[in-house]
């Protein structure tokens, strides 16, 4: 799985054979250079989730329910739920954490036909009470949690959950316990799946990488190339030349100054 938010980005994930796309609310910091993911609104996700969707028509597409959409109450989270998988035609939905309301709200959506994946370990929606973006699960009272949080969410009905930032033993461990696919993000090798961010595989626009994350080649240097050559060939007259300008044969149709 790998998570992107546009057109060419899903166009190219589809044509190179992922299995599953998310559009993930990693947007807001990736595409939209906010700091978190709490600035990311439901509109942000209907407007990115249309984009890929029209890249990657026959790609599992899976959108993320942004920042406090699935919180205030079950029958507010179906209703924010069912608009944004209407209208991004997505196959399934990404919420994080786990609670009461979760639980309750995906039991309804799964029943009414939306597939809900599950997110634990770091969760970047909570990142102002876990204190930043670090490793999750370390201790034997957190691992139990994840471990009660993971199988409660397979009973509400999750057709899979994304665990982030977890000791490798404890992605194990949770992989074997439950039935539905785990997908890692800094998890580990055991899960049955991996998910990264597009940005980050292609080193494309990040200034940093977390610990996770693998760079497969290096887009910024490409770009960085590329557009310092083309400002250098304007401004030496270089580009356009005869052959990328348009021509008239008669140039007596150009009026006399
Ligand atoms: O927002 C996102 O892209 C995600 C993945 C990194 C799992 O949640």
């Amino acid at each position: 799985m790998i998570s992107t938010y546009d057109y060419p980005s899903a166009k190219l994930a589809q044509a190179a054979g992922i299995d599953m796309i998310l559009v993930g609310d990693s947007l807001g910091m990736v595409a939209l250079g906010y700091n978190s993911t709490i600035d990311v609104t439901i509109d942000d996700m209907i407007h990115h989730g249309k984009a890929v969707r029209r890249g990657a028509k026959d790609t599992f597409m899976a959108v993320d329910m942004p920042f406090m959409t699935y919180h205030s109450s079950v029958e507010d989270t179906v209703k924010q739920g069912a608009y944004l998988f209407q209208k991004t035609q997505a196959n399934a939905l990404k919420l994080e954490g786990f609670n009461p309301i979760i639980e309750q709200a995906i039991k309804h959506m799964t029943a009414g036909g939306i597939p809900i994946i599950g997110h634990l370990g770091l969760t970047p929606q909570h990142i102002n009470v876990l204190s930043g973006y670090k490793l999750q699960a370390k201790t034997k009272e957190s691992i139990q949690d994840i471990i009660q949080n993971a199988k409660r969410l397979e009973q509400a009905g999750i057709a899979c959950l994304v665990l982030e930032c977890i000791p490798k033993e404890v992605g194990n461990f949770i992989t074997n316990q439950l039935t539905i696919p785990t997908i890692s993000i800094g998890a580990g090798p055991d899960c049955d799946g991996q998910v990264l961010v597009y940005h980050d595989i292609l080193q494309y626009g990040q200034a940093s990488f977390p610990k996770f994350v693998k760079n497969y080649v290096n887009l910024d240097h490409v770009i960085e190339e590329g557009l310092t050559q083309y400002i250098k060939e304007v401004k030496a007259s270089h580009f356009p030349n005869n052959d990328q300008s348009y021509h008239i044969e008669d140039t007596s149709f150009l009026p006399d100054c």
